[in-house]
């Protein structure tokens, strides 16, 4: 939620801070500037829309300065326009600064604030802030002392960074609940919300925790507590290219990342599979593997499409590991009082790292002593650094606001947590090596579905005006059904749900008729027949009805006009196949409705706030 980058070096900042606000443009889209200092003034350019209208917006003005800031926003409090977005400024126009994240406590503080004479001219929680920051300037403090204090009086999260005409030779950066990376270069640093928008420029990066402040110069950079102490913050180099970041000739990210699965789920797998002892093994978890086999329970906490592939790990872990596991949305866990103990461990699926909601569901079962074990992408993100334990997807940057290649990169380490555990407990070698042999297969199986991409586009041109739409699936096909519909609803801006698919007769077949598409994931395994039936009834009834199917599948080929077929695998592995139809198909749609697949309306890539 929210992008911000800073520049302070050598070189004109402007067009680096335009390059990585389009590189964060993910985290929002609503509005962007940048505000910088120059000729003993600071200077704001904002603009409604994306980072392309506010790059054109300022090309006339030929702007250089050395140091700068900028942000993409996600709106939280005000409407998306040009006096909402950031940098905001303080009533002289001398300091400027950009914000992620909610300040939760601005009521409180913007009542005295106007109690001092401050007027306001946003409705951003923001405006407060800076206005905060200038009131301790102007009992004169220096700038870095004028944040601690203002962030002392602050509840809520913050990623944020100021620059202040009266000391042009720095930024300040501070963060509590928001990411902020400080990019380490030679006579230049660089700040931003995540490694994306420096990797251009340097892959030597300092993290900042909560409750931080840094004084960032061109050649050096402080790091203090909020209370003033000075901090050794280690230098870590990341991985990662700037490739990696861009489209590669895709026209969106979201369909090079679909595209890229094959690759992706290599790297999450690579050296993680011993297939003669039919064993998993993952380093993050060495020394915690008898405690984590050993567990009461099993919860899994997550969101979204992450949330979704929790739920297939459920079925993976009680099929073959023998552990009781709930699945829980992490914005119900931590508001309920869950009951843990330290015989519990729980797994935080996150692609970002830094979703609010299952960062703060983190803290709670932390506190109350069960084991907490990471399942991230991003490397050295919140989640990673805040877990107990955990595994790196390895699914490599994810850009698209709709998740793809995280979702299958998930079940992927889900499934080989699954095989460790289930080796410690009973699963013999012989079925160990069946699980592991069929995960090595799995991404030629990926490349073969991906090849039938033009028929899946050609399904999706005869359903572009469908209004609504049903995905029912059983057993590990329901989660799949879940994800699915929520892929279309995202991008495509279509109504679909998705339902256990025997649910069906005890309410959703009330919605069937002729405009009803209905999406059946219908792989030959254990619950083949009954799916089949299902569909049946779905025919009586007039719906239009596309399968995702096996190539073996027997009797959907006489039913159904429009099946897309995925090969074969063990059960609990076909959600790895049985989903990329689905990612195809809704990408499909939503192209063809006209929409910006990459920047679906009212949608983040990264949900800091609440
Ligand atoms: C859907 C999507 C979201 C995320 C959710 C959790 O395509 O991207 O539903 O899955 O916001 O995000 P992470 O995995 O970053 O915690």
């Amino acid at each position: 939620m929210c992008g911000i980058v800073g520049y302070i070096g050598n070189k004109n900042s402007v067009p680096i801070l335009i390059d990585g606000l389009k590189r964060l443009e993910y985290r929002g889209y609503d509005s962007a500037g940048v505000g910088i200092l120059s000729n003993e003034s600071a200077e704001v350019y904002k603009k409604e829309g994306k980072v392309s209208d506010l790059e054109s917006h300022i090309s006339e003005f030929k702007l250089n300065s050395k140091v700068g800031i900028g942000h993409t926003r996600w709106a939280t409090h005000g409407i998306p326009n040009e006096v909402n977005a950031h940098p905001h400024f303080n009533p002289e126009k001398t300091l400027l600064v950009i914000h992620n994240g909610i300040i939760e406590n601005y009521t409180v503080l913007k009542k005295n604030l106007r109690d001092e004479g401050y007027e306001f001219i946003s409705d951003t929680d923001t405006e407060v802030l800076v206005n905060l920051i200038d009131f301790y300037l102007k009992k004169e403090l220096n700038l870095c002392n004028a944040v601690r204090f203002a962030l002392s009086k602050v509840e809520g999260t913050y990623g944020i960074a100021a620059i202040y005409k009266n000391e042009p030779d720095k930024i300040v950066v501070a963060r509590k609940g928001s990411p902020l990376v400080i990019g380490v270069g030679e006579e230049e640093n660089l700040i931003a919300s995540d490694v994306n928008a420096l990797i251009a420029h340097t892959k030597r990066v300092v993290y900042l925790e909560d409750n931080e402040v840094a004084e960032i110069y061109k050649d050096r950079f402080i790091v203090k507590t909020l209370n003033d102490e000075k901090l050794q913050k280690h230098i870590e180099e990341i991985e990662g290219s700037i490739e990696e970041i861009t489209k590669g000739g895709f026209p969106h990210f979201m369909l090079k990342e679909i595209m890229e699965q094959p690759e992706s789920i290599k790297n999450s797998l690579r050296g993680r599979v011993i297939l003669k002892d039919g064993l998993a093994k993952l380093g993050g978890l060495i020394g915690y593997e008898d405690r984590i086999a050993g567990s009461k329970r099993i919860i899994i906490c997550a969101c979204g499409t992450s949330w979704h592939a929790g739920l297939v790990a459920e079925y993976m872990i009680e099929q073959y590991a023998d552990i009781p596991v709930e699945v829980e949305y992490a914005s119900e866990f931590r508001y309920r009082n869950p009951i843990l103990s330290k015989d519990d461990t729980v797994i935080f699926i996150s692609q970002s790292g830094e979703t609010a909601d299952t960062l703060a569901a983190l803290k709670e079962a932390k506190r109350k002593g069960a084991l907490c074990v990471g399942v991230v992408n991003v490397v050295g993100s919140t989640i990673a650094r805040e877990s107990h334990t955990g595994v790196y997807i390895h699914a490599g940057p994810e850009i698209g606001v709709a998740s793809t290649k995280a979702f299958t990169s998930q079940l992927i380490v889900l499934s080989l947590i699954t095989l460790l555990i289930a080796r410690k407990k009973n699963l013999s070698v012989v079925e160990g090596r069946e699980i592991a042999q069929a995960i090595l297969e799995l991404p030629e199986k990926v490349q073969e579905i991906l090849n039938q991409n033009e028929l899946v586009e050609k399904v999706a041109e005869k359903f572009v005006d469908a209004h609504n739409f049903l995905y029912l699936g059983r057993g590990y096909q329901f989660p799949v059904a879940l994800e699915g519909a929520l892929k279309l609803k995202e991008i495509s801006y279509i109504h679909a749900e998705g339902y256990p698919a025997a649910e069906m007769k005890h309410g959703p077949i009330a919605l069937i008729d002729e405009n009803m598409p209905v999406v059946f994931i219908a792989p030959t395994d254990s619950v083949y027949e009954k799916v089949v039936s299902n569909i049946e009834e779905v025919k009586a009834r007039g719906g239009r009805i596309i399968a995702v199917a096996n190539n073996d599948n027997g009797k959907i080929d006489d039913l159904v006009e429009n099946t897309i077929k995925v090969p074969s695998t063990i059960p609990m592995l076909m959600p790895v196949l049985t989903v990329i139809p689905l990612q195809l198909l809704a990408y499909h749609i939503a192209v063809k409705k006209g929409l910006n697949v990459d920047q679906p309306r009212n949608l983040a890539k990264s949900v800091t706030v609440e």
